[in-house]
């Protein structure tokens, strides 16, 4: 692959879309071959319509391993349609959110175990990873508080789960880190936002420099 491959995790609330937000547009500012902006769940047309059900607090009965496989099949069809393209063009690909997120939301939030649900990610990615990851770290008090205070619409049905559910996110996140240092470089998303914008461009930059 040409391009370069890079995702932003994080438990809810620690900034992702704000920090994206400012980063992007001083990236795009320097990057040779352009670079995309994209999301999950969604990022697609049919990514988009399974993100809709899997995020749509009625639909109490879903079951766990359903709302994995749904976000496998997202992030399957993402992939295809937007990701490898763009990687094809040499261009980079900045991804809100990737396997680290369902390792960690639906392998220790949900309790499902992270070996089973890189086995069904394993099958939708083929061999795809990111070369790098910005892990923004929140401890989950200062991020579900950060939700509460930001909120313009309802809560999404992974927002409304508790305080533990949050914790085992955020721990499986630090653990995930802690294991491949080389990928993952985690920034504390307490700072100000600035700090963080700025702390996120340096890493990249720094690690990518033919890329700018
Ligand atoms: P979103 O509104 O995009 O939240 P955020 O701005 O915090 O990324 O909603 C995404 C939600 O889906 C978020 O709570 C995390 C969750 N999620 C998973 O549980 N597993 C996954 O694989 C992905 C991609 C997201």
């Amino acid at each position: 692959m040409n391009g370069l491959f890079i995702t932003i995790e994080g438990p809810d609330g620690a900034g992702k879309t704000s920090v994206i937000n400012e980063l992007y547009p001083r990236l795009q500012l320097i990057a040779k071959k352009g670079i995309v902006k994209t999301r999950e769940p969604g990022g697609a047309k049919i990514a988009e319509k399974i993100r809709q059900i899997i995020l749509d607090p009625k639909n109490e009965e879903m079951d766990e391993r359903t709302e994995a496989l749904l976000y496998a099949a997202s992030r399957r069809q993402h992939l295809v349609e937007v990701i490898l393209p763009a990687l094809e063009a040499g261009k980079i690909v900045i991804c809100d959110r990737f396997v680290d997120s369902s390792l960690a939301y639906q392998g220790a939030g949900r309790r499902i175990g992270m070996p089973e649900i890189r086995k069904i990610n394993d099958f939708a990615i083929e061999g795809i990873k990111p070369e790098f990851t910005l892990y923004l770290d929140v401890d989950s008090d200062t991020g579900l508080k950060r939700i509460e205070n930001q909120r313009k619409g309802p809560a999404d049905r992974l927002e409304t789960e508790s305080l533990e559910f949050h914790q085992r996110v955020r721990h499986a996140y630090l653990k995930l880190a802690e294991e491949d240092p080389v990928r993952i470089h985690k920034v504390d998303a307490r700072m100000p936002l600035t700090d963080v914008v700025d702390a996120s461009f340096t890493a990249i930059t720094e690690a990518y420099p033919q890329f700018f």
